[in-house]
């Protein structure tokens, strides 16, 4: 065992960041790399026509994921390009309509920068503020609705904190005004429900690698009937994907996402539970009293500037020892970071201070079973 790394020695609890990828996806995505290797947008010989079926049976496994047609999935790289052609897609396409756009503080940067870059341009963003559960609350949602907001862009699950948006109202709201509506369901997709009809999505962004598939593959759902929502293509090129995102198509990436949704359609509701009662088990573990003081003792040692009082875990507001665990966790002396303790944007937003960042996986990489695993953060 000479070959020691440092994550011999710490868990990994940040499947937020990122997924191993399922054996099983893997094993439909190898032969695409040598045998089934063409462009999907060669027309005119076999090897074209077999990588086009390979990614429209991916398209289907997507749609019925979401509850949508196949002609509404739009391959892309991956969830900050796929928000970024439905927000600066939106905002251009719209703009004579209006110029108004409104998301929220706590989004992920793939949202926030593009609606920061549409702002340096003149458009007009609502920065919605959110509550300390983390949620927004609905009637300053309306209220920020003019007659010049063209999109609401709002998040299913938060990847820092996990708070699910109401987006069955949001959806309403947004077809009540007539507003479109996209969503980040990178950290949703897979893991909750999400059906766009039921929910009045009108764009919805996806992401491979948060759900057990590869990096660098993802989707926009594009609505196409009531409304038919159109987008300035933000890559100019060969046409492909209906011209909405021109590039020769990913096929092997696009295959595991396919594979990804599939599992996670047919295994979401086991594997929930599963994780739920993971979850619910260590977190008892953890807020057993003795363990209660092996954290206060790792706390102290770890921070011991910071007071550890109960005024300071009351602070931490419902989940207080949860966070205190988490934090215990996440706080050891690592190469890179003295104190791997880093702060929260989205907490911070919700008026509390810390990060918490956690997630379990279903699958280790390479034991053939499932178990809780945790990894290292970075
Ligand atoms: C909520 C959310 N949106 C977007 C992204 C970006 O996804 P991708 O890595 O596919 O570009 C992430 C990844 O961390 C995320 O958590």
């Amino acid at each position: 065992m000479g070959n020691k790394t440092a994550k011999d020695s710490v868990i990994y609890m940040d499947n937020h960041a990122t997924t191993p990828i399922d054996p099983r996806v893997l094993e439909e995505m190898l032969p695409t790399f040598t045998v089934t290797f063409g462009n999907a947008a060669s027309r005119n010989h076999a090897y074209g026509w077999e990588a086009e079926d390979l990614v429209d049976q991916a398209r289907d496994r997507i749609a019925r994921l979401l509850n949508c047609t196949s002609k509404e999935i739009i391959f892309t790289s991956g969830a900050t390009e796929s928000n970024n052609l439905a927000i600066k897609g939106v905002a251009q396409m719209y703009r004579e309509k209006g110029n108004h756009i409104i998301t929220v503080v706590t989004e992920h940067k793939a949202v926030l920068d593009p609606c920061k870059r549409l702002e340096s341009e003149g458009f007009e963003v609502t920065w919605l503020p959110v509550r300390r559960d983390g949620l927004i609350d609905m009637n300053q949602l309306a209220d920020s609705i003019t007659d010049k907001t063209i999109l609401v862009s709002i998040m299913t699950a938060n990847n820092e904190i996990g708070v699910i948006q109401p987006i069955e109202q949001i959806g309403r709201l947004c077809k009540e005004k007539d507003v479109l509506f996209h969503t980040d369901a990178t950290q949703a997709v897979g893991k909750i429900p999400l059906n766009v009809e039921a929910m009045g999505i009108d764009l919805l962004s996806v992401s491979a690698h948060k759900l057990y598939g590869p990096k660098g593959a993802g989707a926009l759902y594009v609505r196409r009937r009531k409304p038919r929502v159109r987008l300035t293509c933000q890559m100019d090129g060969g046409g492909h994907e209906r011209g909405m995102r021109s590039g020769t198509l990913n096929v092997s990436g696009i295959v595991g996402l396919g594979k990804a949704c599939d599992l996670a359609r047919e295994e979401m509701q086991e594997e929930s539970s599963h994780l739920s009662a993971l979850r619910d088990r260590l977190q008892s573990r953890f807020t057993s009293s003795w363990m209660r003081s092996i954290s206060m003792a790792a706390w102290s040692i770890a921070c011991p500037a910071i007071s550890t009082s109960a005024s300071l875990m009351l602070k931490v507001n419902r989940c207080s020892w949860e966070s205190m665990m988490w934090l215990c966790l996440q706080v050891r002396p690592a190469p890179r970071h003295p104190w791997n303790l880093l702060m929260s944007f989205v907490l911070s937003e919700s008026g509390m201070n810390w990060r918490i960042r956690r997630s379990a996986s279903g699958w280790d990489g390479s034991i053939q079973r499932k178990k809780l695993t945790m990894w290292p953060t970075r």
